[in-house]
């Protein structure tokens, strides 16, 4: 991967002259660059050069503790190995080995990971320990990553890997300066939730939002599996009407065949994840150090389970299950019963938001209900996301974890504190993302504004014990024991129609890293003094964000840097033509002149992972499809392609709108989606389409149709 710019070439000669001079001389100290999240602490060396990741470079697990955790060390060192391969190009770097500690005279340089960091001063902030923690050691030729467990020392090979790009982006070097350093987070959940039940994603997006948050030491991702798309027009009170059964609701787990509960996924079986494919997905994140806790949300927002047996819901109000009907708990209980044994997470989340309160009773009881039946069949306890429902003669069990999301309705964290309820903080005023809905300011694009740098009373920052952005009397200690962390959440209230899964990805892309830091390094000076100023994350964000490993969210060309050409074919007489690349992100123009005789059906003109562009004969215009969620989004507007003459088409996208021109024509048109909320207000927002840059035409074009002077340009 190329990483420099040749703009900043007399710098890189400077930098190769002072290094060149200084390494004659005395060593000069020099320390880490500004990462997301910063590092705890760190102490330059003045007697060694830099380490120098080279080609050579060897990657030694001590072998005292190579099977050490689960994942196990040299497992995390493997997946780092080949971490260290993407970030650098180095593709010959020797499979990792475990042995002994390297001695100082050792030929090469070498990363050694090994454990037993002492814990004592690397507590969270609540004063607990947590294996997470890691100490490390750097001289010109060994880099030793010292865990408290394996998953601390898998932290420090984020540490070493950014250090490595930022060096990249300096000099064009992959040198770290000798110091010595510890590092620890200050909470033990550091999370983001995303909303899967509303919108359709496939598992290997998921599994790449994960290798992705990972790479800012966020550890948990928390899967909303179940939910529905609400319409107030279809959900209307009316306890005859059974219009409800037209929403769409979907709960993502596929039973087995022969399950009871089968008949839950009916009819949206085609956008379920089966066991495998969960149990993968959750094994890949667990080699990248996050924990998957999967929600199912009842017993409001349950439309899914009353489509499915309709006497379960209250009528009128069939997003909403009779807790006292008989077979309710025994319907709820039997879904988790089917999934329960496909978690790995000791924890999972039952929902439980957003119910009738005058049924608080009931709804208490079936909070405990489920904390009982999930802690004997599965061993795991629950969360729930706060809500208030309050009754003189019940409490929930305060072994239950209370997700606070929203106030004064929600919960009031204080008071939840004072009642013996242990706490995550995903309060909607910093940490609420929806899908699109940045578009009319219904809610924010990403979390890096003002929110979350100086939304916290008195303008200060952010972090994991701020409750209210006004109100500091709500807020808490970051020693608070009973406060365990946070997680950020983006929401699909509009569905799949709202956004493609990569748009998802840019809101994501930014805020994962921002609330990263904070959920590191909280904002407390007397804590914690080594935070990121905001100018620094600003300035680190663009390089770990493009060279973060093990994905490829940006849809990047390897080794292009904006602007340049992807490819450019100059006449097309045989389709289907393939070409090399598959799916390019935005910014870029795809640009292409067509000839196109009678054809009867769509025909897919490009076709990528992420997206395909079809010639739509009846619109006579063009259409394209997210192959995901299967949506299809028409221009509107007729192009004139005939069989006679050329029309030349220039598509240009960037991460906020996909726009087209004809014939270089004045009149630049837009492809947009409905959107509505609660069944009204309908409107149109713009969609952003990955380069559908795979493959161009199909076969039956080529009786029907040429192509000329196609390119591919990436850049604004
Ligand atoms: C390294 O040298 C600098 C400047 O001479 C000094 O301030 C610093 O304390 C030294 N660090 C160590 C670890 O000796
Ligand atoms: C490399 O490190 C060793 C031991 O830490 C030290 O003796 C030696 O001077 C260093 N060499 C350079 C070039 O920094
Ligand atoms: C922890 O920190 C204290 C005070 O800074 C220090 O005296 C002590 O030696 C440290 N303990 C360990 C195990 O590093
Ligand atoms: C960066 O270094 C690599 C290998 O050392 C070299 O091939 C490349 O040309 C350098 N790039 C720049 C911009 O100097
Ligand atoms: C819930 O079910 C119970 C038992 O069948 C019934 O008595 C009650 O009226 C139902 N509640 C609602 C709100 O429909
Ligand atoms: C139950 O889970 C806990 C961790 O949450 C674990 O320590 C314990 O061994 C488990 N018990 C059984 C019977 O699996
Ligand atoms: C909490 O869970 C434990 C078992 O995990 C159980 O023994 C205890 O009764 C529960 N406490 C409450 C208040 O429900
Ligand atoms: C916290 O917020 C709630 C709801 O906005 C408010 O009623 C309450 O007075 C605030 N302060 C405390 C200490 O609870
Ligand atoms: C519920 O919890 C509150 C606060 O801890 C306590 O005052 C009250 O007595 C409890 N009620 C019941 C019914 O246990
Ligand atoms: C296209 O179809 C129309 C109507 O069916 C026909 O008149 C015309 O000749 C066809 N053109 C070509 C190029 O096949
Ligand atoms: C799944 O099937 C439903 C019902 O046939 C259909 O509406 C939907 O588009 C399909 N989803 C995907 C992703 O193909
Ligand atoms: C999705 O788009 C279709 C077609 O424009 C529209 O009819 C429908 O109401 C939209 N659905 C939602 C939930 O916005």
């Amino acid at each position: 991967m190329y990483l420099g710019n040749p703009a900043t070439m007399n710098l890189y000669w400077l930098a190769f002259l002072f290094s060149a001079i200084s390494s004659i001389q005395t060593v000069v100290a020099a320390t880490l660059q500004p990462q997301i999240p910063a590092i705890k602490s760190f102490t330059e060396s003045n007697s060694s050069s830099p380490f120098v990741v080279t080609p050579q470079v060897a990657i030694v697990v001590d072998n005292q503790f190579q099977d050490s955790g689960s994942p196990s060390l040299f497992s995390f060192a493997k997946t780092f190995r080949s971490d260290l391969v993407a970030i650098t190009g180095f593709d010959d770097i020797p499979d990792v080995v475990a042995g002994d500690a390297p001695s100082e005279d050792s030929s090469a340089p070498t990363v050694f990971l090994t454990l037993g960091a002492s814990t004592a001063n690397m507590t969270l902030f609540n004063g607990q320990e947590t294996g997470e923690a890691y100490e490390f050691d750097i001289t010109n030729m060994t880099y030793t990553i010292k865990g408290a467990e394996a998953i601390g020392a898998w932290w420090g090979t984020r540490t070493l890997l950014q250090q490595v790009l930022l060096s990249l982006a300096a000099n064009n070097q992959t040198s770290i300066p000798a110091g010595s350093g510890s590092d620890n987070p200050g909470w033990e959940i550091r999370g983001f939730m995303l909303d899967v039940g509303r919108h359709w994603f496939d598992i290997s997006f998921l599994t790449d939002l994960c290798v992705y948050a990972s790479f800012f030491k966020m550890q948990e991702f928390h899967v909303h599996a179940s939910d529905f798309v609400f319409d107030s027009k279809i959900l209307n009170g009316d306890p005859n009407s059974d219009a409800w059964k037209q929403l769409y609701a979907t709960m993502r787990f596929q039973p087995s065949e022969d399950s009871p509960v089968i008949g839950i996924v009916a009819p949206f079986a085609n956008e379920t994840y089966t066991r495998e494919q969960f149990t993968n997905f959750q094994t890949t994140c667990a080699e990248h150090g996050i924990t998957i806790v999967p929600e199912i949300d009842t017993p409001a927002h349950s439309l899914v389970i009353s489509k499915w047996k309709p006497e379960l819901a209250i009528p009128g109000h069939e997003d909403f299950l009779n807790i006292s009907f008989p077979d309710t708990i025994p319907s709820v209980e039997s879904i988790w019963e089917e999934v329960l044994p496909w978690f790995t997470a000791n924890e999972v989340s039952i929902g439980a938001d957003e119910y009738d309160q005058s049924l608080a009773d009931d709804y208490i009881r079936f909070v405990n209900t489920m904390s009982d039946y999930i802690s004997t069949t599965g061993n795991k306890s629950i969360r729930i996301w706060g809500t208030d429902e309050p009754s003189p003669t019940q409490n929930i069990s305060t072994n239950v974890t209370i997700q606070h999301w929203f106030f004064p309705q929600g919960s009031i964290p204080v008071e939840l504190f004072q009642q013996g309820y242990s706490v995550i903080n995903s309060e909607q005023a910093f940490l609420y993302l929806i899908g699109k809905a940045w578009s009319d300011g219904r809610s924010l694009f990403e979390l890096d504004t003002d929110t979350i740098w100086t939304g916290a009373p008195n303008g200060g920052s952010w972090a994991p014990n701020i409750f209210s952005p006004t109100d500091a009397s709500n807020n808490t200690s970051p020693d608070n024991p009973l406060l365990r962390g946070s997680i950020m959440a983006l929401w699909n209230d509009f569905g799949n129609n709202a956004t493609t899964p990569l748009e998802i990805y840019y809101q994501l892309a930014k805020s994962i890293p921002v609330v990263a830091e904070k959920m590191w390094n909280g904002a407390d000076d007397s804590l914690r003094e080594s935070r990121l100023t905001r100018d620094e994350f600003e300035a680190a964000y663009p390089i770990l964000n493009a060279g973060a490993p093990g994905q490829n969210l940006n849809r990047a060309v390897k080794g292009l840097v904006a602007p340049a050409t992807v490819f450019k074919v100059t006449d097309i007489k045989q389709f289907p033509l393939s070409t090399g690349f598959d799916s390019v992100g935005p910014p870029y123009t795809l640009s292409f002149s067509l000839q196109l005789s009678n054809v009867t059906g769509e025909v897919p003109l490009f076709t990528g992972n992420d997206s395909v562009l079809f010639f739509d004969p009846v619109a006579s215009s063009l259409t394209f499809q997210d192959p995901v969620t299967n949506k299809f989004y028409p221009l509107g507007t007729p192009i004139p392609f005939d069989g006679s003459s050329f029309t030349k088409v220039d598509i240009h996208a960037t991460r906020m709108m996909t726009t087209v021109t004809v014939n270089d024509d004045d009149q630049t048109m837009l492809w947009q989606s409905h959107i509505g909320v609660s069944g009204g207000g309908l409107r149109l927002v713009n969609m952003s389409f990955a380069a559908p840059a795979g493959v161009i035409g199909v076969d039956e074009m080529n009786m029907l149709a040429e192509m000329r002077n196609v390119s591919l340009v990436i850049g604004e």
